[in-house]
């Protein structure tokens, strides 16, 4: 089952066939308020509970011709409901209305010139021409594609038209009846000029969305919903981390089913900030929640002993966290019945659990490393929305500025910012080195202007001077990022003078430090995290 609202709200749904930019599409449509979500294009549409007024085919890796090539479920043309194909989707309309593709002809990448041949009445009046009616004659598309539209579909009740060409390639098509399109370019990518707005045609003005989707005032569907999922002699425990995500999680929770029958638990799993789990106890005290805090040092370290690879710590960390909670749920038995947990959108994509998405990067603690059984409900309040919807419903549900602005931390914590083995002393000195790193950004001004900043400990030590010694101690990197989404990231431009100050200050106060470099990789093609 995916992630829904109730089926008085209305959206697009969009069928992943494995492409890049398919979480981009997602996110454009929520930027113009428009409700989406993602399924796989193997999945069907009763896994949506939303109403459905439109369908966005995304592009893909495949190429139509081949036998393996996923294809177009039945019940999409069944619904009788506008449908855009985008890139390997265009190809799969074109295919589906026996039209031709013309297989790895020519590979187009990059940007590329759009030109509209027709007259401009037909993109100012006609159904066909709706999306690109404010679209300059010429204009600029990002394009990714091997395989081309070769002849017009030809389907006895519908007329196709060639909307715009490129140089090389039929880039869009449209029905007379102004239903289906096909995108050979990418109007998600922001390279492609008047992309945002092809969207929203195609949502507002083609698929006829009536209800706005508003962030700051999805309160109540989300505390209906709530109240659908859990019954009324429940109780619920929130996994809370003190994070942002968990945060709002919990306050939401207490606010739609009342302070009493919810618990904030924490665990500590020693592989948190310096100091984090007495902050986020008087963090969430100031708020009116009281959290139990378990301490489970012990238990993570005892089974990370040894293990270097990323994957296998990720979901030790995961499994070690699922069992604290079911050791808690047992000795609470009569008390709880569900667990409820902070995942947001991002997370579930990224994992490769919303849409189609056979390239997961890497398992996302909480959402990926969940074991097949688990001794209570799971419920995810917050699995259908972005980060900055999470933020814009703290603000609703009057959490602090400075908690819902806080940097992204991931679950597994310090257990991902070691690269390779853990022990306490690794821990410890991170902590130490990442707590000056920190306090020296708020101090600066600078931690609201970067995404993300934290220090990660490298498996390696270097040659150094202190005083009259040599040293050969361990090294750090510190990373400061900038993003909207997580899904890319730039480097922070930190200052020099700064990025030197806080060296100077880690090296002469943590003991066993003795090397500081500073990360300067975007994402892609690194990860924000390093493992
Ligand atoms: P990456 O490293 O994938 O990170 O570029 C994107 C964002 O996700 C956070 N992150 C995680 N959060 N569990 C989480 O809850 C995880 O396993 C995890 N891995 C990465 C990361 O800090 C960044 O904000």
């Amino acid at each position: 089952m995916h992630p829904s609202l109730s089926s008085a709200h209305e959206g697009i749904l969009i069928l992943d066939y494995g492409s890049q930019y398919t979480l981009l599409i997602a996110r454009r449509l929520r930027e113009l308020q428009v409700y989406c979500e993602v399924i796989s294009c193997e999945d069907s549409i009763q896994d949506s509970a939303f109403t459905v007024r439109g369908i966005i085919l995304s592009g893909g890796p495949d190429s139509v011709s081949s036998t393996s090539s996923r294809s177009l479920p039945d019940w999409v043309m069944d619904l009788h409901i506008p449908v855009l194909g985008i890139c390997y989707g265009m190809q799969l309309l074109v295919r589906y209305f026996h039209g031709s593709v013309r297989c790895g002809s020519k590979r187009e990448y990059g940007k590329s010139l759009l030109q509209l041949p027709m007259q401009p009445e037909v993109y100012q009046n006609t159904a066909a021409g709706i999306l690109w009616k404010d679209i300059l004659p010429e204009s600029t598309v990002w394009m990714s594609h091997g395989d081309d539209v070769e002849t017009l579909p030809r389907h006895q009740n519908i007329t196709f038209h060639i909307m715009a060409k490129t140089q090389r390639s039929i880039a869009a098509i449209a029905s007379s009846d102004g239903r289906y399109f096909g995108l050979q370019y990418h109007p998600e990518v922001e390279h492609t000029q008047g992309g945002t707005d092809m969207l929203k045609r195609f949502a507002y003005d083609v698929c006829k969305i009536q209800s706005q989707w508003d962030s700051g005032n999805m309160l109540s569907y989300l505390i209906e919903h709530i109240l659908q999922q859990v019954e009324k002699h429940e109780r619920v425990c929130v996994a809370c981390s003190g994070g942002v995500d968990s945060t709002v999680c919990l306050v939401l929770m207490s606010q739609a089913l009342g302070a009493d029958r919810v618990q904030g638990v924490f665990v500590d799993t020693g592989l948190l900030r310096l100091n984090e789990a007495q902050n986020v106890q008087s963090m969430l005290e100031k708020l009116g929640i009281s959290i139990t805090i378990l301490h489970k040092q012990q238990h993570f370290y005892e089974r990370l002993q040894g293990v270097s690879d990323p994957e296998k710590k990720r979901q030790i960390i995961g499994h070690a966290f699922i069992d604290c909670f079911a050791e808690f749920a047992q000795n609470h038995k009569q008390d709880y019945h569900i667990l409820a947990q902070g995942t947001l959108y991002s997370d579930v994509i990224e994992s490769g659990h919303g849409g189609y998405n056979p390239q997961v990067i890497k398992t996302h603690h909480n959402v990926g490393a969940l074991p097949d059984v688990m001794p209570f409900k799971l419920i995810e309040p917050l699995r259908f929305l972005f980060k900055d919807e999470v933020r814009a419903l703290g603000a609703e549900l009057k959490i602090p500025h400075h908690i819902l602005w806080q940097h992204p931390f991931p679950g597994p914590g310090l257990g991902v910012r070691i690269a390779g083995s853990i022990d306490m002393e690794k821990i410890s000195l991170l902590q130490q080195a990442d707590a000056i790193y920190l306090k020296a950004l708020r101090s600066a001004n600078l931690y609201d202007r970067v995404w993300q900043a934290f220090a990660v400990l490298l498996p390696v030590k270097s040659v150094g001077v202190m005083g009259d010694s040599r040293t050969h101690q361990w090294v750090v990197s510190l990373r400061a990022v900038t993003a909207s989404d997580a899904m890319t990231a730039e480097v922070a431009d930190l200052p020099l003078s700064f990025l030197t100050e806080v060296a100077e200050s880690i090296v002469s106060q943590v003991s066993g430090i003795n090397r500081v470099l500073f990360d300067i990789t975007t994402k892609p093609p690194a990860t924000i995290e390093w493992e």
